[in-house]
């Protein structure tokens, strides 16, 4: 498949308030399938530093965090270009909105990012894993794989699930994600020259894949 650069509907400035509140509803539900939030609460319990912070890269509604907090009792603070309508908030985090990619962040012992790294080009990509380096010691990414496999499995069997508007985006998201060897090369890139170092994992059915830094 070749990358389409369509934009999602998500990122459109029209689309706020109670709509992008079911947006962020049903990417929970895809995330509860997928078992993102206990993949990434294992891999944060796995590290071999204490973590007090943590943060979210493109949080959406926070419901990652809500779950980290809750699990490992941890501080959390989310990062959004797009927050939530405040009466909408139900995870109750704290949300900073920001363009991860330019603007400083909050120091951290872990920075995470799901379902995020597919909305922004390559460079934007490399600018976001230097910039989270400036106040993270590790950034974990996770991500869905461009891939004819996970389009058809999530055509058939989630799609019927959803709203409409997160069906076309999910599917668009798949068409935009990259593949792990280009996801590969851009965390290369992003960390040519310096002391970081990375890992890798893709699941079954590439249904995701997950990078792990450290700096
Ligand atoms: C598909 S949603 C994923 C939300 C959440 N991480 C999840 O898994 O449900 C992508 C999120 O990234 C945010 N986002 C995209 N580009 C961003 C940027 N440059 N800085 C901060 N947030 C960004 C969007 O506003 C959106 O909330």
């Amino acid at each position: 498949m070749i990358r389409s650069l369509e934009p999602e509907l998500m990122d459109s400035p029209e689309i706020t308030g109670a709509v992008l509140d079911k947006f962020h509803r049903d990417l929970d539900f895809v995330n509860r399938l997928l078992g993102t939030f206990p993949t990434i609460e294992r891999l944060i319990r796995a590290g071999d530093r204490p973590v007090r912070r943590v943060i979210d890269i493109g949080c959406g509604g926070g419901a990652l965090l809500e779950h980290l907090r809750r699990r490992l009792g941890v501080e959390v603070i989310g990062i959004d270009r797009k927050p939530p309508d405040h009466a909408l908030d139900r995870a109750n985090v704290p949300i900073i909105a920001a363009d991860a990619v330019t603007e400083r962040l909050p120091e951290a012992d872990v920075a995470v990012c799901c379902l995020t790294a597919h909305h922004l080009t390559p460079e934007q990509n490399i600018e976001l894993i230097r910039n989270v380096g400036r106040s993270c010691p590790r950034f974990i990414l996770h991500d869905l794989i461009r891939s004819r496999l996970p389009f058809v499995l999530f055509t058939v069997f989630l799609c019927p699930l959803i709203g409409r508007e997160a069906a076309v985006d999910g599917r668009q998201s798949i068409r935009r994600a990259f593949t792990p060897e280009e996801f590969r090369e851009l965390v290369r890139t992003a960390l040519a020259g310096t002391q970081g170092a990375f890992s890798t994992d893709v699941s079954r059915f590439r249904s995701r894949q997950i990078v792990d830094i450290r700096y």
